[in-house]
């Protein structure tokens, strides 16, 4: 291990100002910002090249720091007092007040937390006191970096610094498993096993059984309830307006813009939050305007098309 605490002091002041860090965690390596930051959590998928806006983990120093997020249930709670810190993650419903990024969740109402138990993640977490969104630090498409030097290779040149905690002890990516139905489902498979789940938890759902709220939706995404209508060069009389740019095309009911500057970063930065003033507003559905099919516009243009398409049952 050779970051010293004035390298994690650093590490953190980088965080506060919104900069982004590579940090070792047991599992792999993560690539972090202040998940409480839409702009520092859209900068981790623009440096990740990720075409989609998949939800992130995050990474918290404390079972009681991740309740002030989250929602645990009893069984939840019974997960992360036994494997807690360690590769487990945990998808809860987000509190009411929850100040985490939206992004951070796809603009979903569930977040995914873990406390890492690598002392590094552990000491950053403790020095900055913030929440860390953490995906691992490799380039869309490629896999996990286990040493400092893969992330280099991945990132170099994208990030300002990477914390050297040596070679990561497990190197598969932590156990995922949703929380927020009657009965445990594993989205990912990791280190902590099925097995060690059921004897603490009881049996899991099985993607036959009907304690699944709604079989096939688990990897789901943010929809709004209004109908959403893209690349929309005109409003309709009843329909708020997503716009992008300073070219807005006449309208009457609400308007959010994502980026008047047009802005791809913030646009991506502002668009779940945005989406949901649009759903709660009086308007009958949402317009959408087109947004340019280039950097993170991919990854918006993805979700909006999504956002879309009404959920599709099994
Ligand atoms: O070991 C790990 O988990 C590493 C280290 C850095 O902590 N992190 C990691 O993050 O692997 P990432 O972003 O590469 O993978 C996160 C996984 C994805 O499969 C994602 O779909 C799922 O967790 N996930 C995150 N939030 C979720 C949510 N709210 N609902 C469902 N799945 C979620
Ligand atoms: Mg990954």
């Amino acid at each position: 291990m050779t970051a010293t605490p004035e390298d994690i002091k650093k590490a953190v002041a980088l965080l506060k100002e919104g900069k982004l860090i590579a940090f070792p965690t047991e599992t792999v390596y993560g690539l972090g910002g202040n998940a409480l930051s839409d702009d520092a959590v859209a900068e981790i998928f623009a440096v990740k090249d990720r075409p989609q806006f998949n939800p992130l983990i995050v990474h918290v120093r404390s079972l009681e720091d991740a309740n002030h997020h989250v929602e645990f249930n009893k069984t939840a709670l019974v997960l992360a007092r036994k494997f807690w810190p360690g590769p487990l993650t945990l998808v809860l419903p987000r509190r009411k007040d929850c100040q985490l990024s939206l992004l951070v969740s796809a603009g979903m109402n569930t977040v995914a937390v873990r406390m890492p138990a690598h002392p590094l993640a552990q000491a950053l977490l403790h020095e900055a006191q913030m929440p860390i969104a953490a995906p691992s630090a490799n380039r869309s498409g490629r896999i996990s970096p286990t040493e400092a030097a893969h992330v280099r290779e991945e990132l170099g040149g994208r990030i300002t610094m990477i914390l050297d905690g040596g070679p990561c002890q497990i190197g598969i990516e932590s156990t995922v498993v949703d929380m927020t139905g009657n009965v445990p489902v594993i989205l990912r498979p990791g280190s902590v096993t099925e097995e060690q789940i059921v004897e603490i938890a009881g049996p899991l759902a099985s993607s036959k059984s009907s304690d699944i709220k709604s079989p096939g939706m688990l990897a789901s995404h943010y929809a709004p309830n209004k109908p959403l209508r893209l690349n929309a060069t005109h409003v309709n009389i009843d329909e708020a307006l997503l716009a992008f740019g300073h070219n807005i095309p006449p309208n009457t009911l609400q308007v959010e813009n994502l980026s008047p500057t047009g802005n791809l970063h913030e646009a991506a930065a502002n668009l779940f939050r945005m989406l949901r003033h649009l759903d709660a507003s009086h308007a009958k559905s949402i317009a959408a305007m087109p947004i340019p099919e280039e950097g993170l516009g991919i990854a918006i243009n993805d979700r909006l098309k999504r956002a879309a398409t009404p959920p599709t049952k099994e």
